[in-house]
């Protein structure tokens, strides 16, 4: 599906005759309409991981992807996970996680593939153009839920697999797959899972790929580093039931209100994080990536224009990349028992819980972060003097993930960009979280690679995220 992104790593790893990319090209550019038609199968299954409701569609999807590389003759397994516990004590089963290995030549290296088919919520109401999860094609963006993250991409290493096959080719590597149905809500099982395979499916890996990211700019990139994620829930609890504030308003001390008030004290408005030992724990911003910063490709008013907004938090490239990569951030997501319904209702909420999350940059660590942030919450809470009840729970933990860009990889990875593109690739770091990476680092020890195949205008967790033909199907019979 994506030869460019699989020639890059098998460039990597091996060389591979032109004649065969021109043939694999021929091949994969007259089996477009088929590639949009698989894309289009995934995207219409709500494979939300966060919403329980649909978690019999995780499981239907994890069945789909596995069926798929079963049929192209994979060695393929559904692992077992266990269970979820929800905050109501209830358990769920965890989707299964699929393994898959593609030839088992000793004398051949073996690439492991890393990707998740589970997507974030979408609602047609939220403000999409299309239903989310009817992928439609406009002007060849392809829109829909999970496209770019991360279904087309997973689809566009197993068709470059499906393509080698179908040519009689024979891959210069063996190929692994490991696909996961939780990574939007913090991968859950899967550290464990790494963990238990590391001696049995990790043992003869020598280098993982990821393409759960996207390119930054118009220019093709490489991936080094990731944020993690500490998501937490506050929950103020009051009355026993939700009261008429025209009844009962000035008589109580309101839930509401004191949420507000403390979630008030987690940021100024200039973007600083006011919760003690945060900032501290940041590692400092070196000359070297103050410089690898200047020559990055990125242009602020495109940015200020994508996303609409007239200002931002910096007015010069290396402060925004450097706040958008590797500093942390506070974001308060939502309130979850409040009145959000169109309308006017006079209504105290008996109990509100807030959703925030605190993006991980090196060296943050969860457990601290989880204890600071429970600290100064429950302390400023105090101030208030207010009878009400307050619980805080850390309900992600995710570190943050960092390559070494001069490690042999990397260094193997510009050289292949610079063969297959003809340009630089820019040396990017991904604001967002993608917890896998520092575990497979951690539990395995092998190198690991993250090679965007997605645009820099996805719109990854948005509304009408897409995938465009063009980056799928780069025009890459002129790159040779
Ligand atoms: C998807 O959208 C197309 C037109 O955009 C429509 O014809 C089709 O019926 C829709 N499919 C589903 C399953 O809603
Ligand atoms: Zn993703």
């Amino acid at each position: 599906m994506n030869v460019p992104a699989l020639a890059c790593v098998l460039m990597v790893i091996s060389t591979v005759r032109a004649f065969q990319y021109a043939e694999l090209a021929r091949y994969i550019d007259s089996h477009q309409e088929e590639y949009v038609e698989a894309l289009r199968d995934w995207v219409a299954i709500e494979s939300d991981s966060s919403n329980v409701f649909r978690r019999p569609d995780l499981h239907r999807m994890m069945d789909v992807a596995a069926q798929k590389l079963r049929l192209m003759g994979g060695t393929v397994e559904l692992v077992d996970i266990g269970e979820q516990e929800l905050p109501n004590g209830q358990k769920l089963a965890l989707p299964k996680v699929v393994t898959a290995l593609f030839g088992s030549d000793p004398s051949k290296h073996t690439v492991c593939i890393y990707g998740h088919v589970d997507v974030q919520p979408a609602k047609l109401e939220d403000g999409w153009a299309t239903e989310p999860y009817n992928l439609t094609d406009v002007n060849g963006n392809l829109y829909g839920r999970g496209a770019s993250d991360n279904k087309a991409p997973v689809l566009a290493w197993i068709h470059a697999v499906g393509a080698y096959q179908a040519l009689s080719l024979e891959l210069p590597v063996n190929v692994k797959f490991v696909i996961e149905g939780m990574e939007e809500t913090g991968s859950n099982g899967l550290d464990a899972m790494i963990v238990a395979q590391r001696d049995t499916f990790f043992s003869d890996v020598d280098y993982i790929i990821i393409s759960d990211c996207g390119w930054l700019s118009r220019r093709p990139a490489l991936t080094y580093g990731t944020r993690g994620n500490c998501y937490f829930f506050a929950e103020v609890e009051g009355p026993k039931q939700d009261l008429h504030s025209g009844v009962y308003g000035g008589t109580v001390i309101e839930p509401m209100t004191d949420l507000v008030g403390i979630l008030d004290t987690l940021i100024s408005p200039s973007g600083t994080i006011l919760i003690p030992g945060i900032r501290e724990a940041v590692a400092p911003l070196s000359d070297e990536e103050w410089r690898m910063y200047q020559d990055i490709q990125f242009d602020l008013d495109h940015y200020k224009t994508k996303i609409g907004v007239s200002e931002l938090m910096y007015t010069n490239k290396v402060d925004l990349l450097a706040h958008m990569w590797r500093y942390p951030t506070v974001t308060i997501h939502g309130i979850e028992g409040a009145f959000s319904d169109p309308g006017t209702k006079t209504v105290i909420p008996a109990k509100v819980t807030a959703k925030f999350s605190i993006r991980q940059v090196p060296d943050m660590d969860p457990a601290t972060v989880k204890k600071q942030v429970t600290d100064y919450l429950h302390s400023v809470f105090a101030k208030r003097k207010s009878p009400n009840k307050l619980k805080v729970t850390m309900v992600i933990g995710a570190k943050p993930w960092l390559a070494d860009t001069q490690h042999p990889l990397y260094e193997a990875g510009k050289a292949a960009v610079k063969r297959v593109f003809d340009m630089d690739a820019d040396l990017i770091r991904e604001g967002g979280t993608i917890p896998i990476a520092r575990t497979f680092q951690d539990v395995t020890g092998k190198s690991i690679i993250m090679m965007p195949i997605g645009g820099f205008d996805d719109g990854l967790h948005s509304q009408n995220e897409k995938m465009s033909r063009s980056n799928i199907f780069l025009n890459f019979m002129e790159l040779f």
